[in-house]
């Protein structure tokens, strides 16, 4: 998630771009640059890191201009670098762009353009518009821009500026947000409304396969698909800048579980051709895949739950056993690898510190190191063999949500391709797989539109947020998912919460269970559904208050269970990602109801860069 401005008017540029980057840093900090248009060349200024760092490079040596563009980058392809930083340019340097979103077949599109003979500076797929634009451009930037991305797949969000049309500025959308803001004689364009609320209210929301046009009579709307004229009012907003950088949400936290379905399309997103998982950025060879000969999923927190979850998607679909740790545990304990095993390590940060500590472990034990993480260019992306990222975009709250769903899509695509690679599953049955997992983003999208859902869950909120004990249990992926909600409950609400195995009950933690100690049980269909039931039985049998959360369609549950949160159904090892967002949404209203501090919680941090 990159964050993107333009402006064009009769003020300098430069000052307003700079300010508007600043309100969309949130979106990603690895890189910020700027292209303003002049004395009739287009001038590029960018720097790696904080946007600080653009504005020192600037803060005597300004472009003078009244047209431009800009860009704070959180780095999808490309290292985090001052070439691979935005803007980019064509051959000629008269055309520039900024782009949010994932080019997918930027690969090809860029060896058609070398192959014609254009020449590339940076590793981005982003690069690759800058030339298109350029190929197409016969006089009329807008035509040139319109032609370019119909040959592109993907999503953006873009703003182009061309020397031979300096007083307009192109900008277009696919599945990524971009706004306008109109002002009196000048115009502006951000991925956010943030970034312009200080100069005007009046928003142009641009919808996706849309084209927009800023030149010195306003703003012009069109249709990507056809060119036809579209008019549309724009709104007045009346948030103030900080509820702007949440997009209306009360919390980083709340906007941050409904961008999972988002999260989802972009972190699959260029990774399946044809129904077939197209994995080569792992770099590992067939060969090397058909060595493996054992698993070790290590990680922290939130992200060892996704990988618990990762640890049934493996071995059901390879048959290859995995051991999971928790990191601060695997190195002390003298575990057994060797070069034929497959290390997967998972952090969101990809600076946690246990996490590093067991990778660099398993590194010495000749053992091959693949990493999930959401943040290219951390440590742990650098000193793996192999990463495969989430592509969820920053995650500011401090509880893990999107990051968790990501990682959970990531792993099971990376389960899928070794069962591909391996023909430990049928070609038939790795498509039905692929089908599925592009069919989740619709599931999660589902719940967070079912106001009745939503609703059930803040009721449910309202009637415990004052319980001092909680228990979560499930069985198979139900089981990590139970996890995960005690967890969330405990980190943002400050209540006790326990997760289960749930037919470990009987063999100690039952004795928690009385009326005070709410049950939730995580029963989705699966072939273990039934001894869930029994279980909830047992609880219920002790007076407990059990909460569900099953497939919808299940007619059996609401016999058993006080209170039942619907999920879509799924096939049973992919049901953990609808089934995590209702305990989500559970420990964020309670936690709400508690007064607590969602985003930043007391004693924990972001990332945990000590061990
Ligand atoms: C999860 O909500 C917590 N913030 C925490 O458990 C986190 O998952 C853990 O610290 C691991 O962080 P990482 O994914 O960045 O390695």
């Amino acid at each position: 998630m990159c964050g993107i401005v333009g402006y064009l008017g009769k003020r300098q540029a430069t000052p307003i771009l700079l300010d508007s980057l600043s309100k969309l840093e949130y979106r990603g900090y690895d890189s910020a640059g700027v292209a303003v248009i002049e004395d009739g060349k287009i001038r590029v200024t960018k720097k790696v890191g904080y946007l600080n760092q653009l504005k020192q490079a600037l803060k005597d040596d300004q472009a003078v201009g009244v047209t431009g563009i800009g860009h704070t980058r959180w780095a999808t392809h490309g290292a985090p670098n001052e070439v691979n930083a935005h803007p980019h340019l064509d051959c000629t340097g008269r055309i520039a762009v900024v782009h949010n979103g994932i080019i997918e077949n930027y690969l090809a599109l860029r060896e058609r353009l070398i192959e014609c003979g254009h020449t590339f500076k940076s590793d981005t797929d982003t690069e690759v518009l800058a030339h298109l634009f350029e190929e197409n451009y016969a006089g009329d930037l807008k035509q040139a821009v319109s032609n370019g991305l119909k040959e592109v797949e993907g999503s953006f969000a873009i703003a182009v500026i061309s020397l031979d049309d300096q007083d307009t500025i192109i900008a277009a959308r696919k599945d990524s947000p971009l706004i306008a803001g109109i002002g009196k004689g000048e115009s502006f364009l951000a991925s956010d409304i943030p970034a312009v609320l200080e100069y005007t209210r009046d928003i142009l929301v641009i919808e996706d396969n849309e084209l927009v046009v800023l030149n010195g009579s306003g703003v012009e709307l069109s249709s990507l698909i056809d060119g036809s004229t579209i008019k549309r009012e724009p709104i007045v907003v009346k948030w103030d800048v900080r509820s702007a950088e949440k997009s209306g949400y009360e919390d980083f936290m709340l906007k941050e579980i409904f961008e999972q379905p988002h999260a989802i399309r972009e972190t699959m997103m260029g990774r399946s051709y044809q129904g077939r998982l197209v994995l080569d950025e792992i770099k590992l060879s067939d060969k090397d895949i058909k060595a493996i000969d054992k698993v070790f999923v290590v990680a922290c927190g939130t992200s060892y739950h996704a990988g618990l979850v990762a640890k049934y998607a493996i071995e059901s679909w390879t048959r290859i056993p995995v051991e999971i740790d928790i990191a601060s545990e695997f190195r002390y304990r003298d575990p057994i690898l060797d070069d034929k095993t497959l290390m997967i390590s998972v952090s969101q940060s990809g600076e946690t510190a246990d996490t590093l500590a067991g990778m660099r472990h398993a590194k010495e034990q000749n053992a091959i190191v693949m990493a999930i993480t959401n943040v290219v260019g951390s440590t742990l992306s650098r000193e793996a063999d192999g990463v495969l990222y989430t592509h969820a975009g920053p995650e500011i709250g401090v509880a893990a949500t999107k990051t968790m769903v990501a990682q959970m899509m990531a792993l099971y695509l990376l389960a899928l391709y070794l069962a591909q690679v391996r023909k430990s599953i049928s070609l038939e049955g790795c498509r039905r797989i692929l089908r599925e997992l592009r069919g989740l983003d619709v599931m999660v999208q589902e719940i967070l539109d079912d106001e009745v859902e939503l609703g059930l869950i803040q009721q449910y909120a309202d009637k415990h947020f004052d319980k001092s004990d909680f228990l979560f249990i499930g069985r198979g992926v139900g089981y990590p998912v139970a996890l995960e909600g005690a967890l969330k409950l405990k980190e943002i609400s400050y209540i006790h919460a326990e997760g289960y195995a749930a037919g470990e009950l009987k063999h100690g933690p039952i004795a928690l269970v009385e009326p005070r100690v709410p049950v939730v049980a995580v029963a989705c269909e699966g072939h273990v559904y039934e001894k869930v039931l029994s279980n909830i039985h047992e609880v219920k049998a002790r007076g407990a208050n059990v909460c569900a959360v099953a497939s919808k369609g299940d007619k059996d549950i609401g016999k058993y269970a006080d209170e039942v949160l619907y999920v879509p159904r799924t096939s049973e090892i992919l049901s953990a990602v609808p089934a995590v967002v209702p305990l989500q949404l559970m420990s964020y209203y309670i936690a709400k109801k508690r007064g607590c501090n969602v985003d930043q919680p007391r004693n924990l941090a972001k990332s945990v860069t000590v061990e």
